[in-house]
């Protein structure tokens, strides 16, 4: 599907990049998603800030630090912790500049979305930006993705109405760039602010 390609292409034309952002990765698994925004901040001349990642799953975890490791990536901290108990973050886990989470939100139980998205906006700094990517409500990702990985899809004005009753109150949805568009069909791409 060229789910990695994709996230890059998107972040290298973001208008949400800068140097030194605050970032968090909310569902970090084995970094797909932190290493896309590492390598379109270099490529586009900024130096990344400070990346906090969390994930349920040790094993995605090890996998991540192994890349880490191997190629010398430094500024990235992961830890284990579950999307509805950020409590158990570290101090200093808030006041993003950014939180990017993808492909996880649809994972959690569908009545706790908003519960889970409200504790994001929550760790955002005053003018902070949630990046979501997550799976779309079609007959091709209810075969492929609910079907099969038991996920929750959600139809954009769902979506809307989640974030709107988190608390936020500016709400875009985006798209894939080219040559990524086919990616749409997998998932929304919505930048909300508080
Ligand atoms: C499909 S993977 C996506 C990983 C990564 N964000 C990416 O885009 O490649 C879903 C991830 O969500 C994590 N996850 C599921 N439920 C979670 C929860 N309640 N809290 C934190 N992470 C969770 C899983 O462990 C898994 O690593």
């Amino acid at each position: 599907m060229a789910y990695p390609q994709g996230i890059r292409a998107y972040f290298r034309r973001s208008s949400l990049l800068r140097s030194n952002l605050y970032v968090l990765d909310a569902g970090c698994g084995t970094g797909v998603v932190t290493l896309a925004l590492r390598e379109a901040l270099l490529s586009r001349g900024f130096q990344p800030g400070l990346v906090q990642g969390f994930d349920l799953t040790p094993k995605m975890l090890d996998k991540f630090r192994e890349t880490l490791r191997t190629q010398a990536i430094e500024g990235v901290n992961i830890v284990q912790a579950d999307a509805l108990q950020l409590d158990t973050l570290a101090e200093g886990w808030n006041n993003f500049d950014l939180i990017v989470s993808a492909a996880m939100m649809e994972y959690l139980p569908q009545e706790r979305l908003v519960e889970a998205l409200s504790g994001l906006r929550l760790r955002l700094n005053k003018t902070g930006s949630l990046l979501l990517f997550i799976t779309r409500q079609n007959w091709l990702m209810r075969l492929l993705v609910g079907h099969w990985w038991g996920a929750n899809l959600y139809q954009a004005t769902e979506l809307e109405e989640s974030l709107r009753l988190a608390g936020f109150t500016t709400i875009e949805f985006e798209t894939f760039p080219f040559p990524y568009q086919h990616l749409s069909l997998w998932g929304h791409i919505v930048e909300a602010k508080q």
